[in-house]
């Protein structure tokens, strides 16, 4: 098992296995953030933001999530710099029609969500679990969540809609590469993982900056 493990092929599946783990997360995260654009006072996030702050699955989900994470950033290194150091000069021209940018900067997009995930953290996780803003009364998760998408800190819906897009740009590689990993690859299933790939990609990256964009907007108006 440790011999699978610590072998290229061992990481790789580690990496798709905890990579498909995040995908599903993201759309789950997604849809409950959604909720706080259907009514005007956001008590459909509240009651959903509390439910799933104070249930113990969800609190098992969250070690396993950042377990998830964890070993996902690991791994992406190790294996980066082991093919660095077995290809230290990159190839000039590339002429294999599969060879898209986002796959070939998947690390870089990476270390950029890797970036944006520990604002995001300090933003709403490290406050919602590490200091009594909503126990005290002082606001809601929703009032929590909208309060960084004002006009005075209009940085904040900029450097998130960034962020999604590198997100979207990462995901477009690593949905249908997932799949390929794990040995679904022949040829009559490549093309469909691909589409569905690209679509899960716009649906995240667009889905998640209509949030920051309708609070910005909805501040200046
Ligand atoms: C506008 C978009 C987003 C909003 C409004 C948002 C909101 C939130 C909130 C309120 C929490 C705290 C939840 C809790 O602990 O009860 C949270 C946690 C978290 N978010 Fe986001 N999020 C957004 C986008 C993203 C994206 C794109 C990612 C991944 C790349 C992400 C990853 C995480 C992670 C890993 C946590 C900590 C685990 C958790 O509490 O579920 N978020 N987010």
């Amino acid at each position: 098992m440790s011999g699978f493990v610590s072998s290229s092929i061992g990481k790789k599946v580690i990496m798709s296995v905890t990579g498909l783990f995040l995908i599903i997360f993201l759309c789950l995260h997604l849809f409950i953030n959604l909720l706080a654009l259907v009514d005007a006072d956001g008590s459909i996030f509240n009651t959903v933001a509390h439910f799933m702050g104070t249930n113990i699955i969800m609190f098992v989900m969250q070690w396993v999530l950042a377990a998830g994470f964890i070993f996902h950033i690991l791994y992406s290194l190790i294996l980066t710099l082991k093919n660095q150091a077995a290809r230290p000069v990159k190839y000039e021209v590339n002429t294999r029609s599969d060879i898209t940018w986002s796959s070939q900067n998947m690390f870089i997009l990476g270390l950029g969500i890797l970036a944006f995930l520990v604002l995001h953290i300090i933003n709403y996780f490290y406050k919602l679990k590490f200091t009594d803003l909503i126990e005290s009364g002082q606001m809601s998760e929703y009032e929590l969540v909208t309060s960084i998408f004002t006009a005075q800190y209009w940085y904040y819906p900029v450097i998130y809609v960034i962020a999604f897009i590198l997100l979207g740009l990462h995901l477009n590689h690593s949905f249908q590469s997932s799949f390929q990993t794990l040995g679904l690859n022949n040829s009559n299933w490549l093309p469909r993982l691909k589409f569905i790939g690209t679509l899960y990609a716009i649906v995240i990256a667009v889905g998640f900056s209509i949030i920051p964009i309708y609070f910005l907007m909805k501040a200046l108006l």
